[in-house]
């Protein structure tokens, strides 16, 4: 059988970022996977400034593709397809990849495929990963825990392109908390997330007493905005508040991960699902990997548990052309428009 060749281009938020991956059989592969950040430029500001991210986007894309595209050692007339991130995203980010995607499906006459960026973290989880013969794709019905710095949702994944939605946060996502918190703590600017994981590794939650929103609510949803004010609160109630850094990290990240592990056995318990996955940049948290993985075994003996390399988890191409090759709808480049707002509730 041929084996199916597709470049998949992201540029929702801060990066750009273009995969190639293969197909053979069962077997996806990774040929490349090239990111480009301006989160140098975005840390001096403490956030991203959308306009400046998608100029820098406009100046790396080119030079991307063409990296891709030789480290893969492939040419344009090996591709069966283009993916590229419809959204969401940053509008301008998403333009800038989009409107590229277009241009080389018409020139290089190859069809292209919209992706919906949500769905492909979790796409993370169907690249085999090099030197681990015993990788295994994730089995359908699935699921799936998306937390990311925009978005945290569990979804029922029943096949590709077949899903429930079942819950997701009522104001900030679980990464923009890490980021949030860390900032009001002072020890990173953006994004925050890696940072303050280092610093809980240290430090012991019990020292510090945090919310956990929503624990106990008993629907699949989330909140993390209330667990952000309290340690603003905290900060301003106590000046030497710095002493105690480590501590109030891990308890954060404590808060966070207890609730994340919760919602996400109990949406495995209410459905009867013996399959998750995890997707997006706070997937790469070992807590969350970690004690998702203890509790699960604990609550059920049979649920398999896949977790993407921490490499994939955050923003990358690869995950946009695996979604692609597992949902190949085709779409007309005169007419694709990015598309900011999509989101998984359905
Ligand atoms: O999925 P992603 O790359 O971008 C979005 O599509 O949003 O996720 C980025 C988020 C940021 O909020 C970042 O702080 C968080 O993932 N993150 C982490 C870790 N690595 C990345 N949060 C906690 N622990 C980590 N190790
Ligand atoms: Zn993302």
């Amino acid at each position: 059988m041929k084996s199916k060749i597709i470049l998949g281009i992201e540029s929702s938020c801060d990066e750009t970022s273009v995969a190639v991956i293969e197909k053979n059989g069962d077997r996806v592969r990774l040929l490349s996977n090239i990111i480009s950040s301006s989160i140098e430029i975005q840390t001096k500001y403490g956030g991203i400034v959308p306009e400046q991210a998608a100029r820098e986007q406009l100046k790396a894309i080119i030079a991307v593709i063409t990296e891709s595209l030789r480290s893969a050692q492939c040419k344009p007339q090996d591709l069966d397809a283009i993916s590229v991130t419809q959204g969401p995203g940053l509008i301008g980010s998403l333009l800038v990849g989009v409107e590229t995607a277009k241009t080389l499906s018409l020139i290089w006459d190859k069809p292209l495929i919209p992706v919906n960026h949500l769905i492909a973290h979790f796409y993370a989880n169907w690249i085999e990963i090099e030197g681990q013969p015993s990788f295994q794709p994730p089995i359908f019905p699935a699921i799936g825990l998306l937390v990311s710095g925009g978005h945290t949702d569990l979804i029922l994944m029943k096949n590709h392109g077949v899903y429930e939605y079942l819950g997701g946060t009522r104001d900030d996502a679980a990464g923009e908390c890490f980021d949030k918190c860390a900032r009001i703590l002072g020890i990173a600017s953006y994004p925050g997330g890696v940072k303050l994981a280092e610093l809980a590794r240290g430090g012991d939650p019990s020292q510090i007493t945090l919310p956990k929103p929503m624990l106990n609510s008993g629907d699949l949803d989330f909140s993390f905005s209330g667990l952000k004010t309290a340690v603003l609160n905290l900060t301003q109630k106590d000046p030497n508040f710095n002493d105690n850094l480590s501590n109030i990290a891990a308890s954060i990240e404590k808060s966070i991960v207890d609730v994340l592990v919760k919602k996400t056995i109990l949406a495995v318990q209410r459905n009867k699902i013996e399959q998750v996955m995890i997707a997006g940049g706070v997937a790469a948290n070992s807590q969350l990997r970690e004690i998702l993985q203890i509790e699960l075994s604990k609550a059920q003996s049979r649920v398999e548990l896949s977790i993407p390399p921490v490499s994939l988890c955050t923003d990358n191409g690869a995950v946009t052309a695996v979604c692609a090759l597992f949902n190949f709808k085709e779409v007309s480049p005169l007419t694709l428009q990015a598309d900011p707002n999509i989101t998984l509730r359905i």
